[in-house]
């Protein structure tokens, strides 16, 4: 058993990190209480609501000795008040640790607080950010496959350095311990060098006349490449003071090699400019070649690869079909009754829609539509039924017909449903996943241990959909339901990318003639038959 299924948690600092850490450990149930902390109100009283934190103060020491397990994830430079708040309240098993991004000067912060001789303290570093803050982008998943740097001290307590390590294990990331100085440096060179540059190149941009028509032409690889930018300024200030020199050593380094490509430049001197570009390819193709490929030679840095841990398979049921073949319904019944999670791909590209429209982006522009599903801020609440969009509601629009059809719109675009890929892997992960769609079985999870795809007559999936909204007080009209879902199906099974289809391995059923609940019984018996005999 964990050594964390018995102790009570205590998040200081319910951002995304310490949000995320919170909703991982509620939904796996992997300890026995969970507590929180900060200065805003807002986000504690929004995860009690969602059931993710048991409790929560605005007093620190108030709370922080009902703790077993302290996990501090606020900025850099701040870490140092929370140690001297705690100095004094908390007993000498509680077991500290942090998720600052740099380590040496959190760790002369604790000796300098609590001394040198204390061994309660493990610091820690996930490296999971992302450009979005706050409590409202925390999600479950974001330590999946994800690194965690635990930097101990060489008189760091072995238990506790065991609970932190199975703390971040449980939540799916895996686990490295480094020096660290080490780390600070690896990090200077790998993380904060990159943002610093991300932050230069967009603010001289930024400065330039020609502004607008730079940001409007600009491709996906700008975008890509400057995302970092939107990250937090005041993270992102601690972390460059606090990891100062590291930090200027490769950025000289930095400097001077763009000093010569200038230099290049300038002379014309175009066999240095295209070694000096060989040699920056050959080294990132081995680095990739070597650490972020799944032996296809396709990259695999991002998740894809890494969620599912390497001694098991996380099994997937997918469920396709067309709109109206009782797909939703079905799967989310089943996902309930297994435990397992649930993916609602058809919410995607509505959500991607809507997003789309609020932009007043057409959905035939694949060019602007990337953009947005970079910045589409999406929350699916713990019953599959709420989705958050940008930190509003969306349920009930996304389930509007005209949601239905800019959603089949803008899934047209190949390049769209490579960029919703990665998200819809992320779903992947213990215990299960059911996942619902058009193509789950043949393009998302083409090795998913059970496929079904489900149909039913266009007359039928016309009636229950005109059922449904009535029953909502939508008023609709039978006969334009019945053309909107021929035109959907045409418009799905029609396109090149990924079009709506049964794979060649999948179960087919029709639904016209039989109930849900008989097909939800189908489906468990022949899962159970698949996972739970063998
Ligand atoms: O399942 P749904 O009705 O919510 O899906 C809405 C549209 O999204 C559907 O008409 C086509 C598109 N879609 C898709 O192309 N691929 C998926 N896996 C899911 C939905």
């Amino acid at each position: 058993m964990s050594l964390l299924q018995n102790k009570s948690v205590l998040i200081v600092g319910l951002g995304l990190i310490g949000g995320s850490v919170a909703r991982g450990l509620r939904s796996g149930g992997l300890c026995r209480a969970i507590y929180a902390c900060g200065r805003d109100e807002r986000p504690l009283q929004q995860a009690q609501a969602d059931g993710v934190i048991d409790e929560w103060s605005t007093d620190l020491k108030s709370i922080a000795v009902k703790a077993d397990v302290i996990l501090i994830c606020v900025p850099t430079l701040t870490v140092r008040r929370v140690f001297e708040d705690l100095k004094g309240v908390v007993s000498d098993t509680t077991i500290l640790t942090d998720a600052a991004s740099v380590k040496g000067s959190v760790v002369e912060d604790f000796q300098a607080v609590f001394g040198n001789e204390c061994g309660q303290f493990v610091p820690a570093h996930p490296i999971a950010g992302s450009e979005q803050t706050g409590y409202l982008a925390s999600n479950t998943k974001l330590f999946m496959g994800r690194k965690v740097i635990l930097t101990p001290l060489a008189n760091t307590d072995r238990t506790a350095l065991l609970v932190v390590t199975q703390l971040w294990q449980a939540l799916g990331a895996l686990v490295n311990e480094m020096h660290v100085d080490t780390h600070d440096a690896v990090l200077a060179a790998t993380s904060h060098l990159p943002h610093l540059l991300a932050f230069s190149l967009v603010n001289t941009l930024a400065h330039e006349k020609q502004t607008e028509d730079i940001f409007r032409y600009a491709a996906g690889g700008f975008a890509g490449f400057t995302r970092i930018a939107s990250s937090d300024p005041v993270m992102w200030r601690d972390i460059f003071l606090a990891n100062g020199p590291a930090t200027v050593a490769v950025l000289d380094a930095y400097v001077q090699e763009l000093g010569s490509m200038r230099d290049a430049i300038v002379a014309g001197d175009g066999d240095l400019l295209r070694s000096r570009f060989q040699s920056a390819k050959d080294a990132r193709d081995s680095f990739v070649r070597k650490h972020f490929s799944n032996g296809n030679g396709v990259e695999t840095y991002g998740h894809s690869n890494q969620i599912v841990p390497a001694q098991k398979v996380v099994p997937v049921l997918t469920i396709d079909g067309p709109g109206g073949s009782g797909k939703g319904t079905i799967s989310a019944r089943i996902a309930q009754t297994l435990g397992w999670h649930y993916l609602d791909s058809g919410a995607l590209y509505r959500l991607l829609g809507l997003a789309a429209r609020r932009a007043g982006v057409s959905t035939g522009d694949e060019a602007l539509l990337l953009p947005l599903i970079e910045r589409m801020r999406i929350r699916f609440g713990p019953d599959q039924g709420a989705i958050w969009l940008d930190d509003e509601e969306v349920s009930s629009e996304l389930r509007t017909e005209t949601s239905g059809a800019a959603a089949s719109e803008v899934a047209v675009h190949p390049a769209v449903r490579q960029a919703l890929l990665e998200l819809q892997h992320d779903f992947r992960q213990m215990p299960g996943l059911v996942a619902d769609g058009r193509d789950m079985g043949t393009v998302v999870f083409p090795d998913a241990q059970l496929k079904i795809y489900l149909t039913a007559s266009v007359e039928e999936r016309a009636n229950r959909r005109y059922k449904q909204l009535i029953a909502k007080g939508i008023d609709v009209n039978l006969s334009d339901l019945f053309v909107d879902i021929t035109a959907r199906d045409e418009r799905d099974s029609s396109r090149a990318a990924s079009p709506l289809r049964p794979a060649d391995d999948a179960l087919l059923i029709d639904t016209t003639e039989i109930g849900i609940e008989q097909v939800v019984a189908l489906v468990l018996d022949l899962i159970r038959q698949r996972y739970l005999s063998t």
